[in-house]
């Protein structure tokens, strides 16, 4: 950088831009509005016992969640993916997008708003009905199934910014989940299995199984004005 006249006198502010930086000021205002904790329960809840039997005739088609840590038991379907389909050799939803976008070029990143088109489990499994008060905004999103150990390591997904989208989360068997925000482990004792829950994915977390066969709803949403206003309405 070159050397400046630092007298504020000879500085020439420029007050479309400085008006603009506003949006992101009031943008992490709103977020944080919202995520009033790590964890909040909405009005949303799967029928655990219907989706449970519902699940099983879309067990082969689950897939290794993405190939960066296949030493664990873990595997996802589409609800929410790119193309809408669940049949192809390839599904990038079920992956972390992070580890996808680091091996391909920039130009081809992908963000979670590329991932828009509902797959036949949202018509097929009435276990999810319950999803259609905020299914006009979910983007990817994902039914994870974890065998014991498989886990997320400390990790976070998103930031208060215009540009992130937000998550929900819930699991039909809170007993046999261990699952962290900063240092504090969420109380499972008030977890409902099939509850989905706003979570603040700006807050470094983890996750991991205790047992086999354990389902987590892994949703994200677009941050619209609207998705705002209607997530507001269905929080407990
Ligand atoms: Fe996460």
């Amino acid at each position: 950088m070159k050397l400046a006249n630092i007298n504020p006198s000879n500085f020439n502010y420029d007050y479309d831009q400085i008006e603009k930086d506003k949006i992101n000021f009031d943008y992490y205002s709103k977020y944080y509005r919202l995520h009033t904790d790590a964890i909040l329960p909405t009005k949303i809840k799967i029928d655990i016992d219907l989706f449970r039997k519902e699940i099983v005739k879309y067990h082969n088609l689950f897939r290794q969640w993405g190939n960066n840590r296949n030493y664990l038991p873990r595997y996802g379907i589409s609800l929410v993916n790119y193309t809408g389909d669940i049949y192809g050799e390839n599904d990038i939803a079920c992956s972390p997008l992070d580890q996808y976008n680091a091996g391909v070029k920039k130009e081809d990143h992908l963000t979670e708003f590329d991932f828009n088109k509902k797959t036949e489990l949202f018509a097929n499994l009435k276990s999810l009905d319950s999803l259609n008060l905020i299914s006009e905004f979910m983007l990817r999103s994902n039914i994870l199934l974890w065998h014991k150990h498989a886990n997320f390591i400390p990790h976070i997904d998103t930031a208060p910014l215009n540009n992130y989208n937000l998550r929900l989360w819930g699991t039909d068997d809170p007993s046999n989940y261990n699952f962290y925000f900063l240092n504090k482990q969420v109380n499972m004792d008030d977890i409902e299995p099939g509850r989905i829950y706003l979570i603040d994915t700006t807050i470094w977390h983890w996750a991991e199984a205790k047992a086999d066969w354990i389902y987590t709803f892994f949703i994200s949403t677009t941050n619209s004005i609207e998705c705002f206003e209607t997530i507001k309405k269905i929080l407990l």
